[in-house]
């Protein structure tokens, strides 16, 4: 069975750190190993109107800067597939027979959905349908491309739940057409999710605490000295907690032991840095001006190259419109077993055409 991987991102917005250690980075070494037969991945607009309805502009500017993200990153055209999923259509129609295999009562479940649907306050009966059935349309994307693998964050798990019972009720219902596909958790602790800069839970635009892929050198200089760490790591001598503070968490990600000889000798690696702020008598300048030094090092070359093809945007519609097309054939492919599965091949099926002949011949002798 080939290799396949699918994975995504909504335009809803630039991508920032967290969308890099939480994925981008991983995406980029799965598809450097040369161990997968295909890559695609997908700018979720279609997703990101479910509940942007009323935006549509937002999503249409969005999906260049994610685009231009993932090039920056090093996703390259010739190994992974970069589409747009609005213009498949075939994940729509894959979608609306999904939708008949799930229920109401299990999406309203959904982990996902019930937190999403709190977050965005669509009060009590103003549920978009288009929203509320994401999920399949989620499945849809998954099964379209015959996944095997499927590289989210935690966040995600209920998603691959859903898509996998789909695919299972597929499957015994109609027969073997759909693949069952595995999530592909982040591996290292760290990289699950890196909190805002402001200490909250998760980054996100509407509260301000990004770091962008593609920000300023001196706005990440700015944000990273303006990061919450310890409150009660008052004085440098105090002792401090390492464990919950967002500078570590980030150093954690992005530091590596030739940054400590580099930028910050003092010490041999982030166990040694950790150790001395636990003891007390490192202050909080000091770890914020070495993971500045880490940031813009691991960010600058990042920013070189989206500046590149910033020069070439038609390029980058190019690489997004051939991307689109490689994933329609493939996505068609599995739509043409899903409803040779589900009978409802009638054109290309001879032998539903012969037995109705030979019926209605028997009827009139
Ligand atoms: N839900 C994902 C997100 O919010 C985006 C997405 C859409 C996706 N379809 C997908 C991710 C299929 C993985 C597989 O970021």
């Amino acid at each position: 069975m080939s290799k396949i991987i699918l994975t995504g991102d909504r335009p809803t917005g630039q991508l920032h750190i967290g969308h890099y250690v939480g994925s981008l980075r991983r995406r980029v070494e799965l598809q450097n190993s040369g161990d997968w037969d295909e890559i695609y991945i997908m700018i979720a607009d279609a997703q990101a109107l479910t509940d942007n309805a009323d935006n549509p502009d937002k999503v249409r500017q969005n999906i260049l800067e994610v685009a231009l993200d993932y090039l920056a990153v090093g996703l390259d055209p010739e190994k992974s597939t970069l589409f747009i999923q609005s213009q498949i259509p075939e994940l729509t129609e894959l979608t609306f027979y999904y939708m008949n295999l799930v229920t109401v009562a299990r999406l309203q479940r959904n982990p996902t959905v019930k937190s999403e649907l709190k977050m965005r306050n669509f009060k009590g009966g103003s549920i978009p349908v288009g929203f509320f059935a994401y999920p399949i349309s989620q499945a849809a994307d998954i099964t379209a491309f015959q996944a095997t693998a499927v590289p989210v964050g935690e966040d995600q798990e209920p998603m691959l739940e859903q898509c996998r019972e789909i695919v299972h009720s597929f499957n015994s219902i109609y027969g073997e057409a759909l693949t069952m596909p595995n999530i592909m958790l982040p591996d290292n602790a760290a990289c699950l999710r890196l909190p805002g800069t402001d200490g909250t839970a998760k980054m996100s635009k509407s509260l301000g605490n990004c770091i962008y892929l593609a920000e300023s050198p001196e706005g990440i200089r700015k944000k990273v000295m303006s990061m919450f760490t310890d409150p009660d790591h008052l004085r440098v001598e105090d002792p401090g907690k390492t464990e919950g503070n967002p500078v570590f968490i980030y150093l954690e990600a992005f530091s590596r032991p030739e940054y400590f000889a580099e930028f910050c000798p003092d010490y041999q690696d982030l166990a040694e840095m950790k150790a001395h702020y636990e003891r007390g008598g490192l202050g909080d300048v000091k770890v914020k001006k070495f993971l500045n030094s880490c940031l813009q090092a691991e960010l600058e070359p990042i920013r070189k190259r989206r500046e590149e093809y910033q020069k070439d945007i038609g390029y980058v519609y190019e690489v997004l419109r051939k991307g689109s097309m490689a994933a329609e054939q493939k996505a068609a492919e599995t739509l043409g077993k899903v409803k040779k599965a589900m009978r409802i091949d009638y054109f290309s099926d001879e032998e539903l055409i012969r037995a109705q002949t030979e019926k209605y011949q028997a009827a009139s002798n």
